[in-house]
């Protein structure tokens, strides 16, 4: 090649590399300035089935009798647990500012009875059926899909929650980790209606951010940590990037998604799968035959993963 060229071409390549933002983009091949996605398949998950009496409830009813028709499972309760939680010791503790998530399922007339927490934030999306909450605010309410609950723990409240419902009644719940501790107890929540319903559907809905940045999500906590929701027709695809210095928490809550982390990388994701993203990555979400539904977690790029199965 003429020096001539050899030159230009040297001149081109700094012109990219001036025009692309910093750590934003891979020049020097995959693995290197890249970021990284590792899935959570649902068997790596803890399934909890507690007792009845361990939160006040009546036993479960024997197959057969009327009680049980509307049941989906024998236990009042099955929970997966993403990261340590009650019974479940040995699971990682948490993902940067992300301490719980658990997916539950409430059997028809059950429920929490009234327990205490301090200094976390607790965010509930509603996925099928009714939530109906109760705490010592004096908040009382009832809440169905596409709901989100949040409560500030912070110095301390007592609250329950209960399926008062016919069906069953699935919802995610996350602890977020507080910037502060001691903040005062506070309750609230954002409807499902047809306007979340329309701002979910086949894009990224900032549906809770932080309170210091003063964006419009409708739900603002006291953690740099955002929550993006998606339900997606199928075959639709919704690119999201993640910026260089974060990462994601990935749920596929109903529904399958392929996730394609820019290049020839696809990850098919099941309800209940989850993933660990770290940034930078230009991601696609496509909607499976049967659509998806998903929530993002996005926070501060930490160490945190729970490593190679
Ligand atoms: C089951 O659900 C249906 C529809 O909500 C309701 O009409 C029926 O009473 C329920 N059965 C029981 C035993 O709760």
């Amino acid at each position: 090649m003429a020096f001539a060229q050899l030159l230009a071409n040297a001149v081109l390549l700094g012109c990219l590399v001036l025009v692309l933002p910093k750590g934003s983009i891979c020049l020097s091949g995959p693995g290197q300035c890249a970021g990284s996605v590792n899935l959570v398949p649902q068997q790596r998950l803890f399934t909890s089935e507690p007792p009845p009496e361990l939160f006040g409830n009546p036993e479960n009813p024997s197959p057969g009798m009327r009680e049980s028709h509307n049941w989906s499972q024998k236990n009042w309760l099955k929970s997966r647990f993403h990261f340590s939680f009650a019974e479940y010791g040995h699971g990682p503790n948490n993902f940067g500012v992300l301490r719980v998530m658990n997916d539950d399922l409430v059997q028809p007339l059950r429920g929490f009875g009234p327990h205490p927490h301090r200094d976390m934030a607790i965010l509930t999306f509603v996925v099928d059926g009714f939530l109906t909450h109760k705490d010592s605010t004096g908040a009382e309410e009832t809440l169905g899909r596409g709901s989100i609950q949040f409560m500030t723990a912070g110095t301390g409240v007592v609250h329950s929650e209960h399926n008062l419902d016919e069906q069953p009644l699935r919802f995610i719940q996350c602890w977020i980790l507080p910037r502060v501790r001691g903040a005062p107890p506070t309750y609230g929540s954002m409807p499902g209606d047809a306007t979340s319903g329309r701002q979910r559907l086949n894009g990224w809905f900032h549906a809770v951010g932080d309170d210091l940045k003063g964006g419009e999500y409708p739900v603002k906590i006291n953690q740099d940590c955002n929550m993006y929701i998606s339900e997606l027709t199928p075959g639709t695809a919704v690119p999201r990037y993640l910026n260089a210095g974060r990462q994601g928490y990935l749920l596929c809550v109903e529904g399958e998604v392929h996730l394609n982390a820019g290049g020839s990388d696809n990850y098919v994701m099941q309800r209940h799968d989850a993933a660990e993203l770290k940034g930078p990555l230009l991601l696609e979400a496509t909607g499976g035959t049967d659509g998806a539904l998903v929530l993002l977690f996005e926070m501060e790029l930490t160490e945190d993963s729970r490593g190679e199965l």
